[in-house]
């Protein structure tokens, strides 16, 4: 037995092996019989003719300067361009009239789901669901490679601790380690095991790096904080992907610490390619290498190219400056030779890892298009998804779930009735207006009596990804009649939040509280009937002080996709007991952020009788929700937290009883504090979780095992060191109940 698994394990190695030699030397012949203009085109990527996700850089909108060069050879991918017609058009051009005929990759933010969404990443992250996540990115991968494309600008990881950035929507939250699984099991998603496999697609990890600690949450600003963050906190989702075999990684807009991203020869060559040696694409963001000049880092765009290509960044994302102005950088001997080399095998490596040198068509089948496009498969997966992504804040006096039959219920809001917004903020290939509404989903369940009624707009105007949406902020139209309704209800269910287009890229905000008059609305309707349930939609923590404070039961939905209505009414109608636990901090007030648990302990974090120590005058330290809360139709009890010490690390065990009546599922969480190091660590880290399903009266022992990988940190020069020494151990259903225990362990 041990000897044909050695064997295989073997053979798998020489086959692995010769594999990547024979791409390899693919490579070399290629490289070797390419013109300087045609490798820089290879480091070329323009946009398609269609929808720019950025603004368009002069030149950018020149059809035929895009297609010349396309033809000239000096195009190496594509972005936006979508579904298999227009895909075949370009791709025949590359493959039949450049003198190579390298095909194209054709990438496109597939960020959550493709023409079906599934639920914003946000929330998908509340699922602590690892199959579930890479299940969702590998239906997303089917639907976008049907389509024709190769290249997900997906997932992004960057960690965020600050909701008034638009982007925390996209990402897995505030916390490293989550955050870490989550690149793994995403890139995994897209990537499958083959990348020859035409249901696959090339991952591409972002942005690197600090992009998520934006200055005051301001979309695209500037970030300086420490080492100790940017190894611990930032870096380890982006390790986490390399490890799991990302093709790619895109840059960010950012600077860091002065130096801009995209120029950061650090970040890109020392770090990404070097430390972790990391052999894929480096890609820009949308043009980001012309934007080095904004940021006062290069003097023109031949300057920006020069920095740029020298620091590691593979690909141009429309900048121009690589086509424009590379091959006479090289020619005059600014730049290397080398340095466009190394690009360029990097990009044609990751084409021949696609199959596309075999068949360039390969992605370019109208029937499987067809076939795939929204099958059931996918909206049945989306569906899953959407339920497991639901968070239960609240719900006193179970209140949920409904009863389903002779109950009067009305459905207040005009997120209740939207069929656009549950789509979410990243869906440019969507349909407009064909997510399931929550009123179609509790429509389905047609034993009550329910009734609609919009109330107050929460929004008006035009909902588009790339303009603002506008809140309604006066317009009181439809209150009092929603309030006279609702005195005759036996429950009010109120959807209220954001619109999807109200978080995402370029969608900051400095007010977290419910928009628009939606407040006032919740605050009228409670006066009226006490029995409301709030479901929540948003793509980013909401600050709902009052309502968390008042209101009876309260149900995060996030934006959660094409299926959003059923995933709803399924959890509202307890035909689906909700598991989610929240992946970022929720906070009082705006003033708190950034606000997240694992913080560090200042020098007087203890209450005192004087003003003197670590605190806000007008609201508690503590969170509204914290990281990793939420509820179930169930009740849990933890118990019997027990401690192991070896020379391996700690075992840990912990007792989790179900007390209530209801089979439920609980995320189990592990935190650790390591109580004094030699760089100080967070009062909590969280370093380990399971799901599990209980039944009633059950009780389930859960063991954690945590060495080297788990105990230790990088110190401020970026190294990985694992201190001897005290050591707290935590368990529990978030990150604030826990029981504690502590333990010494002296590392030989
Ligand atoms: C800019 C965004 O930052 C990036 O995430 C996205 O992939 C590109 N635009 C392309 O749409």
């Amino acid at each position: 037995m041990l000897k044909i698994s050695t064997f295989t394990i073997i053979l798998l190695f020489i086959k692995i092996t010769v594999h990547s030699q024979s791409i390899d030397q693919k490579v070399e012949d290629l490289l070797s019989r390419m013109t300087l203009e045609e490798k820089v085109g290879q480091m070329n990527q323009y946009n398609g003719f269609w929808k720019a996700t950025g603004p368009v850089p002069e030149g950018g909108s020149d059809a035929k300067k895009k297609y010349d060069d396309l033809r000239a050879g000096k195009v190496g991918s594509m972005l936006s361009v979508r579904g298999v017609e227009d895909v075949f058009a370009l791709q025949k051009i590359a493959v039949e009239e450049t003198r190579l005929g390298i095909p194209l990759m054709f990438g496109f933010d597939v960020i959550h789901g493709y023409q079906t969404q599934s639920p914003i990443p946000l929330a998908e992250a509340a699922s602590w669901d690892m199959e579930a996540i890479e299940r969702s990115a590998r239906l997303a991968a089917k639907e976008a490679s049907a389509a024709g494309l190769t290249w997900a600008f997906a997932p992004m990881i960057d960690i965020s601790r600050d909701a008034r950035w638009g982007r925390v929507m996209e990402g897995g939250g505030e916390d490293p380690f989550l955050g870490s699984k989550i690149a793994a099991a995403r890139v995994r998603g897209f990537q499958g095991k083959d990348l020859t496999d035409p249901s696959t697609i090339a991952a591409c990890a972002k942005h690197f790096a600090g992009y998520g600690f934006a200055e005051a949450g301001k979309e695209y600003n500037t970030v300086d904080f420490g080492t100790s963050t940017l190894f611990n906190v930032s870096l380890p989702p982006f390790k986490a992907a390399v490890d799991a075999g990302v093709s790619s990684i895109m840059n960010a807009f950012n600077e860091l610490n002065g130096v801009p991203a995209t120029g950061d020869s650090w970040l890109q060559r020392d770090i990404l390619k070097g430390d972790w040696g990391f052999e894929g694409v480096v890609l820009s963001d949308w043009a980001s290498i012309r934007e080095l000049v904004v940021h006062g880092y290069a003097r023109d765009r031949a300057h920006a190219a020069e920095i740029a290509a020298k620091a590691g960044s593979d690909v141009d994302m429309e900048s121009y400056a690589y086509v424009d102005h590379l091959v006479d950088l090289v020619k005059e001997g600014t730049v290397p030779i080398e340095v466009v080399e190394d690009a360029v095998r990097r990009v044609l490596k990751m084409k021949f890892k696609l199959g596309l040198f075999d068949d360039p068509y390969r992605y370019c089948s109208v029937e499987r298009e067809q076939a795939v496009t929204g099958s059931n498969e996918i909206m049945e997966g989306v569906l899953e998804m959407a339920k497991k992504s639901i968070v239960l804040l609240k719900n006193e006096g179970n209140l949920l779930p409904l009863k389903k039959s002779g109950q009067k219920i009305l459905l207040l809001g005009q997120l209740a009735e939207s069929k656009n917004s549950p789509l979410g903020s990243w869906r440019l290939a969507s349909i407009d207006h064909t997510a399931v509404s929550v009123l179609e989903g509790m429509q389905a369940y047609s034993d009550n009596e329910l009734k609609y009624m919009q109330g107050p707009m929460a929004y008006k105007g035009q909902e588009s990804f790339l303009q603002p949406i506008m809140v309604n902020e006066s317009d009181k139209t439809g209150l009092k009649e929603a309030v006279t309704a609702a005195v005759d209800a036996d429950v009010v269910v109120m959807v209220l939040g954001e619109h999807g287009f109200q978080s995402g890229e370029g969608r900051s905000i400095t007010d977290l509280s419910l928009p628009g008059l939606q407040e006032e609305f919740l605050k009228a309707v409670y006066k009226a009937n006490k029995n409301v349930i709030l479901v929540l939609n948003n793509g980013r923590p909401l600050a709902i002080e009052w309502a968390a404070e008042n209101i009876p039961a309260i149900v995060e939905a996030w934006q959660l996709g094409t299926q959003t209505g059923h995933a709803v009414a399924s959890v509202l109608y307890g035909d689906y007991n909700p598991s989610g636990k929240l992946p970022m901090t929720f906070p009082r007030n705006v003033g708190q952020v950034p606000i997240y648990y694992n913080h560090k302990s200042t020098g007087r974090p203890f209450p005192q009788p004087i003003v003197f120590w670590s605190q806000y005058i007008d609201v508690p330290n503590s969170p509204l929700f914290p990281f990793g809360y939420g509820l179930s139709y169930t009740t849990f009890e933890y118990s019997e937290l027990e401690t192991k010490v070896s020379d391996d690390g700690v075992e840990v065990s912990i007792n989790v009883t179900n007390t209530g009546s209801m089979e439920g599922e609980e995320i189990v969480q592990v935190y650790i504090r390591d109580k004094i190091a030699s760089v100080t660590r967070p009062v909590k880290e969280l370093k380990g979780f399971s799901k599990v399903s209980i039944r009633p009266g059950e009780t389930v022992t859960l063991i954690f095992k945590l060495g080297r990988a788990e105990l230790g940190f990088y110190n401020n020069q970026g190294k990985y060191v694992v201190e001897s020494g005290a050591y707290d151990i935590m368990a529990g259903g978030n990150s604030r109940d826990v029981l504690s225990q502590e333990v010494s362990i002296n590392w030989k």
